[in-house]
């Protein structure tokens, strides 16, 4: 793979999610870092442990680890190649490469790291990506040293989804309901809603993967909100983010589903919802952290 082809995991998390928009990266970050903090709280981590971050990608809590402790070690662990050497080239920049190890290994199969040895494991927004829910608990269970810490956070996003036909992206397109279902299923061929990884579990099935797995304390804490609408999201951006790396872009959607004219409905109906912010924010995020 050439340096300018990256695979989609990079590709998705260093460009994509943020609609190639500076702005739009703030407001996540604004979003990502008391994420972090929280996770990293949850996991209590101390003096000297090792801290396993499976999913790492560009190193959002396993560099927030090493800048929390400085005697911690952290290991960065991932599908994407590319997403490790580039946190492995940010952790030489930062000279604290001594203190980090980068192994290319799926959640769901961790077997180069032996049982019993690490003293917490982190994991953000990588589980929705995973089939094999219970099967990276297990993992999580058998690497952990007797009194290890897990600590997760997982948005959930079951939550009032799919939605009605006539919102879209939380958008009431009543008028160009038809449209917009159109669109709709270019998402829902790519992730059907009723099997799909992303969308096959809620807060009680992270509880019970868990629970199977054998942890022995349990603490879960769902975040709920329904709000309208307050992010300052150009029309542009809007057009220009996919919201995971597996999904097209909405342009993109538009182009693959809909006709010109049909194109120029949808668009005359959604931009001005989104550009007067005139819509609803739904989720649902859920942190668990558990002890072995
Ligand atoms: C939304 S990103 C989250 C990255 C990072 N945890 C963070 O907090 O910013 C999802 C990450 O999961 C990784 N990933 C996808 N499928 C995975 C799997 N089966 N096992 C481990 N990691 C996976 C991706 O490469 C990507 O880095």
């Amino acid at each position: 793979m050439s340096e300018s082809q990256k695979d989609m995991w990079s590709e998705w998390l260093l460009n994509r999610r943020f609609g190639g928009n500076t702005e739009r990266m703030k407001a996540a970050m604004d979003f990502l870092y008391p994420v972090r903090d929280k996770v990293l709280h949850n996991a209590n981590l101390g003096e000297n442990e090792t801290l396993l971050d499976v999913g790492c990608g560009d190193g959002l809590i396993a560099f927030g680890a090493l800048e929390k402790s400085k005697t911690a070690k952290v290991i960065f662990s991932d599908v994407s190649q590319d997403l490790l050497n580039h946190a492995q080239s940010i952790a030489q920049e930062m000279n604290i490469i001594d203190r980090c190890k980068f192994i290319c290994a799926p959640a769901e199969d961790h077997s180069v790291i032996g049982n019993e040895s690490v003293e917490v494991i982190t994991t953000r927004s990588v589980l929705i990506y995973v089939a094999a829910k219970q099967q990276a608990f297990n993992e999580f269970y058998r690497i952990l040293k007797p009194q290890g810490r897990l600590s997760i956070f997982e948005p959930i996003n079951r939550f009032r989804y799919p939605e009605p036909s006539h919102i879209f992206g939380g958008y009431d397109v009543t008028n160009v309901s038809e449209i917009a279902q159109k669109v709709k299923a270019v998402y829902h061929k790519i992730q059907p809603p009723d099997n799909d990884p992303m969308l096959d579990f809620d807060e009680r099935d992270l509880i019970t993967f868990a629970e199977k797995a054998s942890f022995k304390e349990i603490h879960l804490d769902l975040q709920v909100e329904i709000k309208p609408k307050n992010n300052d999201v150009s029309w542009e951006v809007m057009l220009r983010t996919a919201s995971n790396p597996k999904i097209p872009t909405l342009e993109e959607a538009m182009s693959e589903a809909l006709t010109p004219i049909e194109i120029k409905e949808f668009i005359a109906c959604l931009r001005p919802l989104v550009e007067t912010k005139r819509g609803v924010n739904q989720s649902a995020l859920a942190y668990l952290w558990a002890v072995k």
